[in-house]
């Protein structure tokens, strides 16, 4: 029992079941955006042709594209949405939003990493790259979304607007579809899976869970919000028991 007891603390609630479910989601249709999209582009590469006869022809690879890039649009719309009327009606805080402290943040990191600080930047919900990534997607996405709409109604677009927006849009569509695939495939991939702090997996965004470990290296002010206690007790507390298996660790001899 106690052992249970003493588990479930270790383990701390940090995604909802609507925000697991929102990722999965997000997940799915970008890979088929992104399959999709760059098999158009590069359709002289031989995986590309491959893919597009898997699929049974352009014409359906197409019709998926504008099918998930409908529903992504849903998807962005919504996420923008419930954001706002959290943070209006039900007093949910920004966490989001980027501050003096991130910049901060940035800076106090990159001293430690020379050895001019001695412990990292203690960082709130969400720390100042995890902010960077939301808002190079959200936008990046937003921006797919306006080109993409350009390029599925063109003649509407032309009535309105001047016709060189269209090739404009296609140029912005291709290069940037291009960038933020290698933007999430380096970037993302890698603070998710390979990074050292969570290999082979980061496992918060699916099962909703972070270990109270890695709550304290990197979001403390949170931590320390949650359990109503002094973000230094935290820490300390931390220090202590790593010092403390430092001395329980069997002799290798
Ligand atoms: C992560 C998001 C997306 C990625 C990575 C992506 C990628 C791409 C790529 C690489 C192309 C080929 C461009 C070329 O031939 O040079 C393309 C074409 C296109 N995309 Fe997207 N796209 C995304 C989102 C969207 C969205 C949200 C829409 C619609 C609202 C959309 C609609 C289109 C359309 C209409 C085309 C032209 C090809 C066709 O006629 O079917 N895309 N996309």
């Amino acid at each position: 029992m106690q052992k249970s007891g003493m588990m479930k603390k270790e383990r701390i609630r940090r995604f909802s079941t609507a925000r697991i479910i929102e990722h999965l989601l997000i997940i799915v249709t970008t890979v088929t955006l992104f399959a999709t999209g760059l098999s158009q582009r590069f359709w002289t590469f031989h995986v590309s042709k491959w893919f597009i006869l898997k699929m049974g022809g352009i014409d359906n690879v197409r019709f998926i594209h504008r099918f998930a890039g409908l529903i992504f649009c849903i998807e962005l719309i919504l996420h923008l949405l419930i954001a706002v009327m959290g943070v209006t009606f039900k007093q949910w805080q920004p966490t989001m939003f980027i501050t003096k402290k991130d910049f901060a943040d940035a800076k106090h990191n990159m001293r430690y990493y020379f050895g001019f600080e001695n412990h990292p930047a203690r960082c709130d919900r969400f720390d100042y790259m995890e902010k960077f990534e939301y808002w190079t997607i959200l936008t990046g996405g937003l921006l797919m979304i306006l080109t993409g709409l350009i390029l599925w109604f063109p003649a509407l677009v032309a009535r309105f607007l001047p016709g060189e927006i269209i090739p404009s849009a296609k140029a912005l569509h291709s290069n940037e579809a291009t960038l933020i695939f290698l933007l999430n495939a380096v970037w993302h991939i890698y603070n998710s899976i390979f990074s050292p702090d969570v290999f082979p997996l980061d496992t918060s965004i699916f099962t909703g869970h972070i270990s109270r470990e890695r709550m304290v290296r990197e979001h403390p002010i949170e931590l320390a919000q949650m359990e109503g206690v002094d973000i230094e007790k935290i820490v300390e507390n931390n220090h202590r028991s790593a010092a403390g298996q430092e001395e329980a660790k069997p002799s290798p001899l």
